[in-house]
């Protein structure tokens, strides 16, 4: 059974992917701050399939204790950087607290996390590190979500930058690229992803479509998935 370090478990994106996960052969360790609307979903699945960790990720020092405490059950096979957070409007509008909050949980982390994970990884000559970035890292401008987006923009550069470092010993990286998904996220915006069915996504689609990309790597070991960009066929925003 192949382990797992999924960070953002209990919501929306993360916590499609941990139902997805477990369905098939992975064991996953699952980090959030609040699992208390997640554990009515997740009581009824099989709990020796998945542990839910509770942790703030803003408090980057408990990291390593996390993965070595994880490692010295097992290895880690793969590591899901997904936890994530987003505040809009005009850059001088949003407070200071949460730009560090965005650079931290949706930047710092995966970097310290992929840190962390790397060496054991090279050692054993596999492993995968999938990063949950957004369609926002490849546009030019995102206004109304400067700093977020540069977060995004961030996340993705490192995510190309380490498979081309990394590839060489067997590890393979993923990008994921999201568009208008139907989650909390949007919890401090003015606006909603588009009602309509064919106008946002679901989380359930973004973690199918990541599991399959998953099980497609670990079927062909010669084949690196470096992007995967999922798009609502129709753009529409609802102002809240
Ligand atoms: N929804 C979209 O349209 C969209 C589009 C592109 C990319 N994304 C990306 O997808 C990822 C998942 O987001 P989502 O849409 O599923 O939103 P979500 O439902 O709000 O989920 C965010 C997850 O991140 C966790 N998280 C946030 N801050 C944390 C912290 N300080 N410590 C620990 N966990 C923390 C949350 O845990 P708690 O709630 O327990 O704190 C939650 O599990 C994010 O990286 C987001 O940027 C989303």
């Amino acid at each position: 059974m192949k382990r797992i370090l999924l960070t953002g478990a209990s919501s929306g994106i993360g916590l499609a992917m941990l139902k997805e996960l477990i369905k098939k052969d992975y064991y996953v360790y699952g980090i959030g701050r609040d699992f208390s609307s997640a554990l009515a979903d997740t009581g009824k699945l099989t709990d020796d399939k998945f542990r839910l960790l509770s942790m703030d990720l803003i408090d980057t020092v408990d990291l390593p204790k996390l993965v070595k405490d994880i490692l010295n059950d097992g290895p880690i096979d793969i590591l899901i950087n997904n936890a994530g957070v987003a505040y809009y409007g005009n850059h001088e509008t949003i407070a200071a607290e949460h730009i560090e909050e965005m650079v931290t949980v949706n930047l710092t982390v995966p970097l310290l996390l992929s840190r962390l994970v790397l060496p054991a990884m090279k050692l054993r000559g596999f492993g995968m590190i999938v990063n949950v970035s957004s369609v926002t890292a490849k546009n030019t401008a995102n206004t109304h979500g400067c700093a977020y987006g540069a977060t995004k923009a961030g996340l993705s550069s490192f995510g190309a930058s380490l498979f081309e470092e990394a590839r060489k010993s067997g590890v393979k990286v993923m990008n994921i690229h999201p568009d208008l998904t139907d989650t909390a996220l949007y919890r401090n915006a003015d606006f909603f992803p588009g009602e309509a069915c064919d106008a946002h996504l679901e989380a359930a689609e973004i973690a199918r479509m990541t599991v399959a990309a998953i099980e497609e790597m670990y079927t062909n070991p010669g084949l690196n998935i470096s992007d995967l960009t999922l798009r609502p066929q129709r753009n529409v925003l609802r102002k809240k």
